[in-house]
């Protein structure tokens, strides 16, 4: 079974071929970096009509790397959301008409789940169960995972995700959009001795986060210190964030008696953060998974490939779904034929 993968809810154009034997066959990404980049975010009218344009050409690419011809798909998987409205809906359309004109099953897979998948194209994968740690733009979540589509949330932030954070207080440091690699590139620069910013909610039980009190005080350690500052508070920031993952990633394994953390999104990118939860599986007798830094943010790969296990398992989607913006992880069901 050969499934083609499509992502497209924000601002990454994804596609990739995904099946058995033979694994990941063929991905691309397509960024928008430097079409947003001037207005310091993602313009979502502009990313759906960029997905619009980059679509074919990139499938065709894809299949073209995969030597494969579209007749030797077996299904469409395509992020159904959460995500950016506009831009779900060109990847779904797209995603639908093929598999309707080609004659095979089209599938709407969870972008998260997409993301808590993704470790698993990596050797070794990791097996069930796990806990996870899913770090992106949009979200920050510890999953308890026994099984496709078998979730526990554990915990979760309240306000701001860390990508957020990273994204608004890069803003705050004048860094360039997308915020979160250019502030880590700042922070290897930084006195990790000079600020010490809080650690938020780490000092009461529980696995919830909260990350945008960090943002104000990064806000007035500028006010206060000046941009010669920025390199210093930027390592004050990111060693805030990557010190609270580690200890509700600590508390979770703990919790659960797990000895397995999976790591994914956006923010599993971060080398820091990567590092410091490495010591922590070491402490543990853990191991920590996480994909290659390519597929730790959007991308097709993870989307054919939770796509295909669901397709596998004979799950089939009913001709009235619909993408949406808004679509809780732990509403979804181990699959269904
Ligand atoms: O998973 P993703 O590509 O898109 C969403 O589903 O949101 O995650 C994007 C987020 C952005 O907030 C970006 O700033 C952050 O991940 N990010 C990073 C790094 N690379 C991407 N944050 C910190 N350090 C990084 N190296
Ligand atoms: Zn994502």
């Amino acid at each position: 079974m050969r499934v083609l993968g499509i992502e497209t809810s924000c601002d990454e154009t994804g596609v990739a071929v995904y099946g058995e034997p033979g694994g990941l066959l063929a991905h691309r990404i397509h960024s928008q970096i430097a079409l947003h980049a001037r207005y310091g975010g993602v313009v979502p009218e502009l990313a759906s009509r960029d997905h619009v344009r980059r679509l074919l050409p990139l499938i065709d690419e894809v299949l073209q790397e995969a030597g494969l011809a579209r007749q030797d798909l077996d299904g469409i998987a395509y992020t159904r959301g959460p995500g950016l409205i506009g831009a779900l809906m060109v990847g779904s359309a797209l995603a639908r008409s093929l598999a309707w004109a080609l004659g095979i099953p089209a599938i709407g897979v969870h972008h998260m789940e997409a993301h808590l998948l993704a470790p698993m194209l990596e050797e070794p994968a990791p097996a069930f169960p796990f806990v996870a740690l899913l770090v992106s733009g949009g979200h920050t979540m510890l999953v308890q995972v026994a099984g496709i589509g078998r979730y526990r949330l554990l915990g979760e932030s309240l306000d701001d995700a860390a990508g957020e954070a990273f994204d608004k207080t890069a803003k705050l440091l004048e860094l360039p959009y997308p915020g979160g690699p250019a502030l880590e590139a700042l922070a290897r620069e930084g006195d990790p001795q000079r600020f010490q910013f809080p650690r938020p909610m780490t000092d009461r039980p529980g696995l919830d986060f909260s990350f945008s009190g960090l943002k104000t005080f990064a806000l007035n350690t500028i006010r206060a210190h000046g941009p010669e500052a920025r390199a210093d508070i930027a390592r004050a920031f990111q060693d805030a964030v990557v010190d609270t993952l580690v200890i509700k990633c600590r508390r979770a394994l703990e919790q659960t008696g797990s000895s397995r953390l999976v790591i994914a999104g956006g923010v599993s990118a971060n080398q820091a953060l990567r590092e410091q939860l490495r010591a922590l599986g070491e402490r543990l007798n853990a191991t920590v998974y996480y994909p290659r830094p390519q597929l730790c943010t959007d991308n097709g790969a993870m989307v054919a490939y939770a796509g295909y296990c669901r397709l596998r398992a004979g799950e089939q989607e009913a001709l009235d779904f619909s993408p949406t913006a808004r679509w809780p992880l732990e509403t979804l069901r181990e699959p269904a034929a």
